[in-house]
């Protein structure tokens, strides 16, 4: 665009390097800790288990736990954690991702758990992986702009040094949109045109990447943002993470910190295996490990599909017609739809 010593070049190419980092940071933390929280996840169960008598005596020991939680994340013997809580250095991971902070949740005093005959408060810990959930900046949109931008600054560097340049994707049978442009009309896209191109773009900056032995970056969940952050747990939207949390309308597991645990569902048999093999819970010789199926043996609230989801729209809205639509665009689709099918065909049809 205007060559390698330009300033905005040098911009994209250090946002480049940040997202790289950031990502990498994100990524090491995450996978190394798991095990040890599940070990500790289980010994907390088994505190809670066996109280049952009253209210306070479970409220002391959350409490208790809750503090050793706290001290273990804070004054755990990591090296990275270490690192991550020096000054100055705390660009180097999101906020919230593990061992720079605790375990990250949200109360929600007004959605009752029942709990062996007791009721208590819910307690969505869901963020403390998904830790950009809410995070405007891990939006697909946003990442595909700072990616499609960071291709030319690439093809400013290779150019200069006779390489071969990378191809900056574009949309079929949109010829409209001209190389570099896609990202400004994201809002003219379809989901599936949206998703396509983050995969395209993706895997061109990962050419660049590997031709400089530099890791793949990799953006999925839990280290992307949530879908229509305007509608959903974004702090400004009529559902915002702080009051609502995740599993009023997901379901699942919220005070669980392990994959298999909050009780995620997958879509296919391939899916399953493929995810026993990645998050088997290891209970570090403590108790019997856990797998899916003992899961959801345990959970009474498995997580719903994604394209379930809004399944869990009708326990608060009881005329889904009133969110037919959001700021223009058409919200609750699926639902809608049913509700349309149902009065029109019924069910003897
Ligand atoms: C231990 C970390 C962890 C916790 C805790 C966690 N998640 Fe996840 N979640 C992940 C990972 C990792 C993925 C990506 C799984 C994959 O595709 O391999 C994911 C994927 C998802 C997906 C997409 C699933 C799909 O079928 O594509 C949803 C929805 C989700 N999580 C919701 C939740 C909710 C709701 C909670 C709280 C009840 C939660 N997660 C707690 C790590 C976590
Ligand atoms: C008000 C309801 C609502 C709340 C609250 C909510 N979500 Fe969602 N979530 C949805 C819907 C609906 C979708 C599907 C949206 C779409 O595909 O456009 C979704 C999609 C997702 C996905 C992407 C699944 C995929 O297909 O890849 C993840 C991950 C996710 N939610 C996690 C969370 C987490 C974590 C929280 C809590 C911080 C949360 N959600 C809170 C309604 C909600
Ligand atoms: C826990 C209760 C709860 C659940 C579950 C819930 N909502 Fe809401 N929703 C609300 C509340 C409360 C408001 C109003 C917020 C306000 O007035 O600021 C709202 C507002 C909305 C609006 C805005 C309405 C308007 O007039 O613009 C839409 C659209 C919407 N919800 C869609 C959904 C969809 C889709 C789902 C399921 C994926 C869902 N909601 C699940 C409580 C819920």
């Amino acid at each position: 665009m205007h060559g390698e010593e330009h300033p905005a070049t040098k911009e994209k190419l250090a946002t480049l390097e940040s997202l790289e980092s950031r990502y990498a940071v994100a990524k090491v933390e995450y996978d190394r800790l798991q095990d040890l929280m599940v070990a500790i996840e289980e010994q907390k169960k088994h505190l809670t288990q066996d109280v049952t008598s009253a209210q306070r005596d479970l409220d002391a020991v959350v409490k208790e736990r809750d503090d050793a939680l706290k001290k273990y994340a804070e004054y755990g013997n990591t090296l990275t954690r270490g690192i991550y809580n020096m000054p100055l250095n705390d660009f180097l991971a999101p906020k919230g991702v593990r061992g720079r902070n605790e375990i990250k949740q949200v109360v929600l005093p007004d959605v009752r758990l029942e709990l062996n005959f007791l009721q208590s408060y819910s307690v969505d810990r869901c963020m403390t992986c998904h830790v950009a959930i809410d995070d405007k900046n891990f939006t697909k949109q946003n990442l595909a702009r700072e990616l499609e931008e960071a291709i030319f600054a690439i093809n400013d560097k290779l150019a200069k040094e006779r390489r071969r340049l990378l191809t900056p994707p574009l949309i079929e049978n949109r010829e409209d949109i001209e190389a570099g442009g896609v990202a400004a009309a994201w809002e003219t896209l379809t989901d599936a045109q949206r998703d396509t191109f983050f995969d395209a773009v993706v895997k061109e900056v990962n050419k660049f990447q590997k031709m400089e032995g530099r890791p793949e970056l990799e953006f999925r969940q839990p280290l992307l943002a949530h879908p229509d952050l305007d509608l959903y747990v974004g702090s400004s939207s009529p559902h915002p993470m702080s009051s609502m949390g995740c599993t009023t309308c997901h379901e699942g597991n919220g005070e669980e910190t392990d994959f298999v645990l909050a009780a995620h569902t997958p879509k296919s048999h391939e899916e399953r295996h493929h995810w026993e093999e990645k998050y088997y819970v290891n209970t570090a010789g403590i108790l019997p490990e856990q797998n899916f199926y003992t899961a959801e043996h345990h959970c009474e609230r498995p997580m719903l599909l994604p394209q379930h989801v809004e399944a869990g729209c009708t326990k608060c809205h009881t005329t889904p017609t009133d969110i037919a639509v959001h700021e223009g665009e058409p919200a609750a689709t699926v639902i809608n739809e049913g509700r349309f099918l149902f009065e029109n065909v019924g069910c003897v049809n």
